[in-house]
């Protein structure tokens, strides 16, 4: 099955990673408008592979932000269609001065967990280097002419910012996007000799507080003492978030918490993992959280509030004696099944309200969100990706829910009906938002090898 793709694949991999390499040269950061032209260039150069590789009616959608690169090849309205979302914008890349190499001039290396080479760049790993895989997947199987269904693309450039204008679009053109199953390679995977296949994904809430004291920064001798300092303030507010077993204080919080069975538990529980490793990779002398749960639990099935960033006050060289007039945070809170994005941001606004003493004023500010998402293993496409890793790999996945968000998988299934298969082919260790983000070489090609087993599969069992 599907011999001619992969040998196609194995003869043409040095080319696969050259092309790559050029994608990750674009510094496609959505999030700051500096890189606008490099946004939409890198659209461009996306839309040119999808055409280089004989799909059709590839078009750049205009939308009110950056454009959705759609493009499909139907062979045969009989046949199942595969509808593959990914997305082309990076995360910034700041701090600049902890990369070891520029961000957007790839390098290949080696690493310990890497021994065949890694390429070393921003969106290497989230999401060049794993949507490319499904560019160059269908081209091997167009190439050796055993593409066995339809095959849409919709690739966007503004995940990293909350995917708004991905919802209008998807809302608009539902006919377009008609498909029987969404595939994405977005997540990652136990390890290279342990292939999973993530089967649920955390859905999110996030929120900016800002907290005023007094109207104008103040002489820290002459009013220390008499006022309330925000920042103080802000860090007792923020503590009291959690209690000593690591619960989250919001009334109401935990209310629509879906609790998995002692059965569930258990089959998670086989999922293999190291508590000395995991300390060890991260230079921790021991983990912490939610009592009660292990730390794979904590960091799935599980719903947490973070700080993701705080300031205020004096930061510069020295000591300037000052009380800060205002105060600020970023908060996130991951959510799980059944929790409402909406619901919790109202909950978490009423309760930061009644914590707030009287020495100062808060405004909570509502950011993007999105709700979590499930994929059944009983479904035909779960199997089917089951069984394509279990070509690819030699051994069958295991099933994990990850920790991540992709607020768009929950809006597929709402919109359009779809499930979504989450082909994920990154490690934890690949840095991505950090640093020194990387793509080992041997999960690039190892993408591109299982994909087609997939497209095999799922047009197989559809039939049956
Ligand atoms: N690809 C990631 C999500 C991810 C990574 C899920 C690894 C599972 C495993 C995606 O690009 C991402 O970064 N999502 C954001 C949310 C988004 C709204 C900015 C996240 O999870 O923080
Ligand atoms: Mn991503
Ligand atoms: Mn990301």
């Amino acid at each position: 099955m599907m011999i001619k793709t992969q040998e196609y694949i194995q003869s043409e991999k040095e080319k696969f990673v050259s092309e790559l390499l050029d994608l990750l040269k674009i510094p496609s950061i959505s999030a700051d408008p500096a890189f606008k032209n490099n946004v939409m260039n890198c659209a461009e150069r996306l839309a040119e592979k999808l055409r280089e590789i004989g799909i059709e009616k590839v078009e750049s959608c205009q939308t009110a932000g950056y454009p959705i690169v759609y493009g499909e090849k139907l062979i045969n309205p009989n046949l199942p269609t595969v509808l593959v979302y990914g997305h082309y914008d990076v995360q910034p890349a700041d701090p600049i001065e902890l990369w070891a190499s520029p961000p957007f001039e790839p390098v290949i290396k080696k690493t310990e967990i890497h021994p065949e080479g890694a390429i070393f760049a921003r969106g290497a790993c989230d999401d060049k280097g794993q949507m490319f895989m499904h560019v160059k997947a269908v081209e091997a199987m167009l190439k050796a002419n055993e593409l066995p269904c339809n095959v849409k693309f919709m690739i966007e450039g503004e995940e990293e910012v909350g995917s708004e204008n991905l919802g209008i679009f998807v809302k608009n053109n539902k006919e377009k996007l008609n498909a029987d199953i969404i595939l994405v390679s977005d997540t990652g995977m136990l390890a290279n000799d342990t292939p999973s296949v993530t089967t649920g994904l955390r859905g999110l809430s996030y929120v900016e507080v800002e907290v005023t004291g007094p109207n104008r920064d103040l002489h820290s001798g002459l009013y220390g003492g008499c006022v309330a300092n925000p920042i103080n303030v802000l860090a007792q507010m923020i503590a009291s978030l959690h209690d000593e077993n690591g619960k989250i204080t919001i009334p109401g919080f935990y209310d629509k918490v879906v609790e998995l069975s002692d059965e569930e538990r258990a089959e998670m529980a086989k999922a293999p993992f190291s508590h000395e490793e995991y300390c060890k990779a991260l230079d921790l002398k021991d983990v912490m959280g939610e009592a009660g749960y292990s730390t794979p639990e904590r960091g799935s099935i599980r719903p947490t509030l973070d700080v993701n960033g705080i300031w205020g006050g004096y930061t510069g060289e020295g000591a300037k004696t000052v009380i800060a007039s205002k105060a600020y945070a970023k908060i996130s809170m991951r959510l799980v099944p059944d929790q409402d994005p909406e619901e919790i941001t109202l909950l978490f606004k009423n309760h930061f309200e009644a914590i707030t003493p009287n020495g100062v004023r808060v405004v909570v500010k509502p950011h993007h969100g999105g709700e979590a998402a499930v994929t059944p293993i009983d479904s035909v496409g779960y199997k089917a990706a089951s069984l394509a890793y279990e070509k690819a790999f030699g051994k069958k996945p295991i099933p994990v829910r990850s920790g991540g968000s992709i607020p768009i998988v929950a809006m597929f299934e709402k919109e359009l009906g779809l499930k979504t298969i989450l082909m994920g082919f990154g490690l934890n260790s690949d840095a991505i938002h950090s640093p020194n983000e990387h793509y080992g070489l041997f999960n690039f090609y190892k993408g591109i090898e299982t994909i087609p087993y997939f497209y095999h599969f799922f047009t197989e069992l559809n039939a049956k």
